[in-house]
């Protein structure tokens, strides 16, 4: 199969390697998905996304449909099948730690790798701390049958929950971090449509494409913790932050992308990344050079407790016996992702201090009910908002954007509202009526 188009394997069938695998099989390649969780596996073979991402059920059809896309649990399948295998498994916060939990990564590998017979290239997609691929080499190399020729390359994924399927089919770049010019080579191949429809391309070493991955978010961690530092400061002089984030985006240099005041960034990747990231370059020895990602985090988890304060001032001091109700449970919209969810964070410390949260998300409700059973949870806004005393706005849905505050406020007992992510009309909330807040703007 040397040259020809890889046959392409995908280990980890979760957020990102299900988007990868579907993406990878519409566009032409031969694909075999595969997960140790039957669950899944047969969710997917039967055409339905275990997760809510827009798009991607119909692409799943497609790829079902084109019978170039198969799911297995077994490992012996993989190796036969495959000449590139994508490693696409989670990296959570270990518990009790802030390093990253490698034991996914570590039990992929370990299960391939006895089974590959012939030249094969094993690609990381994870987000791992620098030095993972070279571990990995040391781990196949130890496991795998003597005289395979198996090869590690790093190709770090860059794509966002709610826009899974365009970030993977028109990425904004594409980074082969690669020890051989074979590497390379098969890596191209199996990016040809990309390449072909032009997308940047940066080729280097394995460390550098680790270690790109981790910036990334950490610039884009800091370009929010940023802004919500300006936030901060805006409160205490009366000054307006969103005013001051729009006249800050006209200057190219800054731009306007991820400095959206608010509650801050949730979710599974940028909080832990950033911890994760900080403790590796401690490991390393160069600790202070990323030492403000500590800061970037710390300001971050203050924009909840701020948030909860808000309320409780609206709420008239105290937040005991109150009734909020609490708009959005996912850590953005879009998604029914709520790992680290700053809304369910407000939430639950809300009702720590003895309010009545009900809570209303349009997608991310059975995520939530699990997670967070005490809550008390709404199947609409109107049922949520029913004789509420507080309205808090966590999550930016459209739906929530949408709703019209003058039929809002013939259902709450009072008319007092916390926009927590700026996405309201203050105007227009103020015009009928409503007591309106928003942090950084007064
Ligand atoms: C993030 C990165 O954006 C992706 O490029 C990356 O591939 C991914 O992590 C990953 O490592 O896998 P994602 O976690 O899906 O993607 O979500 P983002 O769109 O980055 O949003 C993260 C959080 O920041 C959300 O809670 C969002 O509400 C918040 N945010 C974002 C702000 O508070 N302000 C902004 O201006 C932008």
């Amino acid at each position: 199969t040397e040259g020809a188009k890889p046959r392409l394997t995908v280990l980890g069938t979760g957020y990102l390697g299900a988007t990868h695998a579907i993406c990878m099989a519409v566009l032409g390649f031969e694909v075999l998905g595969m997960d140790v969780d039957e669950a899944k596996i047969e969710t997917l073979r039967s055409g339905r996304v275990p997760f809510y991402e827009p798009g991607l059920p119909e692409m799943l059809q497609k790829a079902l449909e084109s019978g170039r896309l198969r799911f297995t649990t077994s490992y012996e399948e993989v190796a036969e099948f495959g000449d590139v295998h994508f490693v696409c498994v989670g990296t959570p916060q270990r518990k009790g730690s802030t390093a990253a939990d490698m034991s996914y990564v570590d039990a992929v590998v370990s299960g391939l790798a006895p089974h590959l017979d012939r030249r094969a290239l094993i690609v990381g997609k994870s987000t791992v701390p620098v030095g993972t691929a070279a571990r990995l080499t040391s781990l196949v190399q130890s496991l795998a049958p003597a005289g395979t020729d198996i090869e590690l390359a790093w190709n770090p994924e860059f794509l966002r929950e709610g826009f899974a399927v365009e970030d993977t089919m028109r990425p904004d770049r594409l980074v082969f971090g690669v020890a051989s010019d074979w590497a390379r080579e098969r890596l191209s191949a199996a990016f040809a449509p990309m390449l072909a429809a032009d997308v940047p391309l940066v080729v280097t070493d394995l460390p550098t494409a680790e270690l790109v991955k981790v910036s990334a978010n950490s610039f884009l961690a800091t370009k929010i913790s940023f802004i919500n530092a300006m936030a901060e400061v805006c409160e205490a002089t009366g000054a307006d932050v969103q005013d001051l984030a729009a006249a800050l985006a006209y200057d190219n240099r800054i731009g306007g992308r991820f400095l959206r005041p608010g509650l801050g960034f949730g979710g599974g990747c940028l909080p832990k990344d950033i911890r994760a990231y900080i403790h590796r370059a401690e490991e390393l020895g160069v600790g202070q050079a990323v030492s403000f990602l500590r800061e970037v985090d710390a300001i971050n988890l203050r924009r909840r407790a701020r948030t909860v304060d808000l309320i409780r001032a609206q709420a008239g001091g105290s937040l005991a016996g109150v009734t909020v109700c609490a708009l959005g449970a996912a850590f953005k919209p879009n998604s029914d992702d709520i790992r680290d969810a700053p809304a369910l964070d407000v939430a639950r410390l809300l009702q720590e201090e003895g309010a009545i949260v009900r809570v209303y998300d349009p997608q991310a409700m059975d995520n939530a009910r699990r997670v967070y059973p005490d809550l008390h949870y709404a199947s609409s806004v109107a049922e949520a908002a029913a004789g509420a005393q507080v309205v808090a706005l966590l999550t930016e849905w459209d739906h929530f954007r949408e709703i019209d505050p003058v039929w809002l406020g013939e259902l709450v007992a009072k008319k007092a509202i916390v926009d927590g992510r700026h996405a309201l009309d203050q105007f227009a909330w103020r015009e009928a009526g409503w007591d309106y807040k928003a942090l950084g703007r007064t």
